[in-house]
């Protein structure tokens, strides 16, 4: 009859797309059972019967490893093989596909994605660390081998960011990335301001809730964000990761008095990451800067992150979701695995690593407009040697304030309007050394959102 078509098989079973081997299991291995690897057993038992309906085929755990055996991880682990060795893991003949969720840029987590590369496996990891160091060339393995080589759970946790720029935009010239990358920071920020409670204390809040790497200071130091940046900016701009090249500054230094200070001016502070292509290069970097505290970089509370991509065509799309911790960082991890067992194989970066060019740094970084922080000499005459200085530089200021004086000395805020860093630094370097300047100046960009 007329227009009469056959009802699509919705029940998965006699359902086939050519080139989908939709009859055999989709077999894993895990390494590391930590937050993250045991995250991802939890959500695969719970969920096993839908993924495997939306995967078109069983996606079923072989093995495990992690260093003690005796742990309890709080999911059970009777029906899985087990591996001392992660290297012996990622090479079994009963794997298809190893997640990697060791962590560490070298050492056995590379040495395991490198093996399981090379014996034909696909690849799944959350390790930005070492794909920010070893991402060019494990791209390039996994094509030699036609395998998969995917770490969505690398970049802003639960936020299928990496798929949105390889596959949605993928129509687009990527103009600007921005964004709010590390949960961890965004947490011990808005903690902070919110309860005045000590930075030290907050920190040990964001480990016990499993948020931050193994060594916290690649998250408060902006290391592990600028993993993150380097990686979306390979995605996003088709050049080789160029971790090297991110200027990368911590939180470490930010006082709750800057927290107060930035939004009694309208701002508030973000450990926010900028990758866009300028005159002379690709500029990279990743640092605390102010936003405006309306925007929707500055409402982002606790451990959620933003990213702002900007494209030729789609103009700005805005993606936010939480950013670290176990449940979101999963979730990345089976969306990719469901890719994979659908059959869909792409190179890492959304192209070919031998398409890939090298980034040529941009320097010195774009001019923006600053705010400064100084603790000056409360007597006359103190402002008008900062005006000079600043002056000297043509750095224009825009708004100023002087908070109340403990007596000898007095928190005075700037504004500046737009300028360029290296003209800023050389300013705030003869500041520094006047008699009247009792602190060193604190100064965090104004970003343009
Ligand atoms: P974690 O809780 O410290 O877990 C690490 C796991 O790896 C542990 O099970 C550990 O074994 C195992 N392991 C470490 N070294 C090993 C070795 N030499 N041989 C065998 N197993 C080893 O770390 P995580 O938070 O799950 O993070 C794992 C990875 O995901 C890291 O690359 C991290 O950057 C990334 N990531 C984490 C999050 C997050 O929110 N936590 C989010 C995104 C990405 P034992 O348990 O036996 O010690
Ligand atoms: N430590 C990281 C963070 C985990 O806090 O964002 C997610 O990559």
């Amino acid at each position: 009859m007329h227009g009469q078509r056959k009802p699509p098989n919705r029940a998965g079973k006699n359902f086939a797309i050519r080139g989908w081997n939709m009859t055999q299991p989709l077999r894993i291995a895990i390494a590391g059972l930590g937050t993250v690897g045991a995250g991802v057993v939890k959500m695969l038992q719970t969920h096993g019967t839908m993924i495997n309906s939306r995967a078109g085929r069983a996606v079923e755990i072989v093995a495990v490893s992690a260093r003690s055996r005796s742990k309890d991880r709080g999911v059970d682990l009777a029906a899985f093989g087990w591996e001392d060795d992660p290297v012996a893991l990622a090479r079994r003949d009963d794997v298809d596909l190893l997640i990697e969720v060791m962590g560490g840029e070298d050492g056995p987590a590379k040495a395991c994605v490198e093996a399981a590369l090379s014996s034909g496996k696909h690849v799944v990891t959350a390790n930005k660390a070492m794909l920010a160091h070893h991402g060019q060339a494990m791209a390039a393995l996994a094509e030699a081998n036609g395998v998969a080589l995917r770490f969505e759970a690398g970049v802003a946790g639960g936020i299928p960011i990496v798929k949105a720029l390889t596959e949605g935009l993928a129509g687009n010239k990527i103009t600007r990335v921005m964004g709010v990358m590390n949960g961890t920071c965004n947490y011990i920020l808005t903690t902070m301001e919110a309860t005045g409670a000590d930075y030290l204390d907050v920190l040990r809040d964001a480990q016990a809730l499993g948020y931050a790497e193994a060594d916290p200071a690649f998250d408060v130091g902006g290391t592990d964000a600028a993993h993150k940046l380097a990686l979306l900016a390979a995605t996003a701009f088709g050049t080789q990761v160029s971790f090297d090249a991110v200027v990368t500054q911590g939180i470490e230094q930010i006082s709750l008095p800057d927290i107060h200070a930035a939004r009694d001016m309208g701002y508030r502070i973000k450990l926010l990451g900028v990758a866009q292509r300028n005159q002379d290069g690709l500029e990279q970097r990743m640092q605390p800067c102010l936003v405006p505290s309306d925007s929707p970089l500055g409402m982002l509370e606790g451990v959620t992150n933003m990213v702002l991509i900007e494209g030729d065509f789609i103009g700005q799309t805005v993606y936010q979701g939480p950013g670290a911790g176990e449940g979101p960082t999963a979730s990345a991890i089976l969306g990719d695995v469901v890719d994979v067992a659908r059959g869909l194989v792409i190179p890492a970066f959304g192209q070919p690593s031998s398409a890939l060019l090298p980034a040529k740094a941009a320097s010195p970084g774009s001019e923006g407009a600053f705010y400064l922080r100084l603790e000056l000499e409360d007597a006359p005459g103190t402002l008008a040697r900062v005006a000079e200085a600043l002056a000297e530089q043509s750095v224009s200021i825009d708004r100023m304030r002087q908070y109340s004086h403990n007596g000898k000395t007095a928190p005075v805020l700037i504004v500046t309007h737009k300028t360029s860093p290296a003209r800023l630094q050389s300013a705030l370097d003869t500041i520094a050394a006047l008699s009247v300047s009792h602190a060193p100046p604190v100064a965090l960009r104004i970003e343009d959102v």
